[in-house]
């Protein structure tokens, strides 16, 4: 096996079940590490609530540096009924919204994914949810997220939707590429029958698409395209969408994957790469050693897959997670009929199965 060189990895665990989970995807990590002889430089700091509480800022200057000088930032979550009444600019939330945006990870890529195992632990019909297999991409540091004005008095609010023609081009130059390695179809969603900002996002996809004549292109309007993702998911491939609306059909989409707790993200940018799972900081649960792992430990396949460039590593972790829920491991949020999995028991099996190949 080639020497896969050395990954200097920035771990931000954060708050909530961000310690229990992140945890359990280093050790996944580390397993891989020493199967490809890849070398691990890992530094671990605070990001969120905890750094508010420990230093008074979400995001210490010093951390945003590490996260630059690092060939990739692994995070867990942030937030928590504690900051529940700051306004927006104080709260642990703004931590990860200055590290995307300083990042310039602009492509957020969110796979959705029925695993067969899970058909059942949906909501939704398995007849509806099979075969789902659904990459998002979500635009990620534009939109109402970040555009001025955005201010608050008294009686009056105002958020600000703005995209150039820039920031939709380079994502959606993303999506088309990673359809052609897929199944060749982008759905791109917008609201280009109210909203200016949708009608250039429209525009400019369509223009983009020329590059791109072997992939197939749908647009759809995103009221519609939420009921039709419930309806028939698997009719999907690549998903195109901007800041706002990616945010809560991606959310939407964990019903197909069976929990919120089974999907990870990587946002990508010209240089760097943040590994997160798409799950908050589940207060309801944190701290008793029950938030299924499974998001997180997929967040090392994306890693192995968009910052290592090593499929064969990233499909080994994801068979090892197909084959521990094939031998029936759930965390709680999976609905398990017997006795749920702890979050060590659930790590271990996905351990042991990856440590069992070859
Ligand atoms: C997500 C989260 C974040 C977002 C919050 C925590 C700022 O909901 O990653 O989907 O809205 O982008
Ligand atoms: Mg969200």
């Amino acid at each position: 096996m080639a020497d896969m060189g050395t990954l200097k990895l920035l771990v931000l665990p954060g708050d909530g079940v961000g310690v229990e989970v992140i945890p359990a995807a280093i050790k996944v990590l580390q397993v891989c590490a020493a199967k490809y002889s890849l070398s691990l430089e890992i530094h671990q700091e605070l990001v969120g609530g905890i750094s508010i509480k420990t230093h008074g800022v979400g995001l210490r200057d010093s951390v945003l540096e590490q996260a630059r000088s690092s060939d990739a930032v692994l995070l867990g979550c942030v937030g928590g009924p504690e900051w529940e009444e700051e306004a927006p600019a104080r709260r642990p939330e703004r931590a990860l919204l200055t590290l995307r945006k300083e990042l310039g990870l602009f492509a957020n890529l969110r796979p959705i994914y029925a695993w067969p195992a899970l058909e059942d632990s949906s909501p939704l019909k398995r007849s509806v949810v099979k075969g789902t297999d659904i990459l998002f991409f979500r635009e990620l540091t534009g939109g109402i997220y970040f555009a001025q004005p955005k201010h608050r008095d008294k009686d009056r609010a105002v958020d600000t939707e703005l995209y150039t023609r820039q920031e939709i081009d380079r994502i959606a130059r993303l999506a088309f590429q990673a359809a052609k390695r897929r199944r060749k179809k982008v759905t791109s969603v917008d609201k280009s029958n109210i909203l200016e900002t949708s009608k250039l996002w429209r525009d400019v996809v369509t223009e983009v698409h020329q590059e791109y004549t072997d992939v197939v292109l749908e647009h759809r309007l995103v009221d519609s395209f939420a009921m039709q993702l419930m309806t028939t998911p698997s009719t999907f491939d690549v998903v195109l969408t901007n800041n706002m609306f990616g945010d809560i059909l991606t959310d939407e989409a964990a019903v197909i994957a069976g929990s919120l707790g089974m999907l990870p993200s990587a946002s990508l940018g010209s240089r760097s790469a943040l590994y997160e799972p798409v799950h908050g900081t589940a207060p309801d649960i944190a701290g008793r050693g029950i938030a299924n792992p499974i998001a997180s430990i997929a967040c090392i396949t994306m890693l192995f897959e968009y910052t290592l460039n090593n499929t064969t590593a990233a499909s080994g972790i994801q068979r090892a997670i197909g084959a521990a829920l094939d031998h029936g491991h759930r965390t709680a949020d999976l609905h398990p009929t017997g006795r749920p999995a702890s979050t060590e028991e659930m790590t271990e099996a996905i351990l042991q199965s990856l440590r069992s190949q070859n």
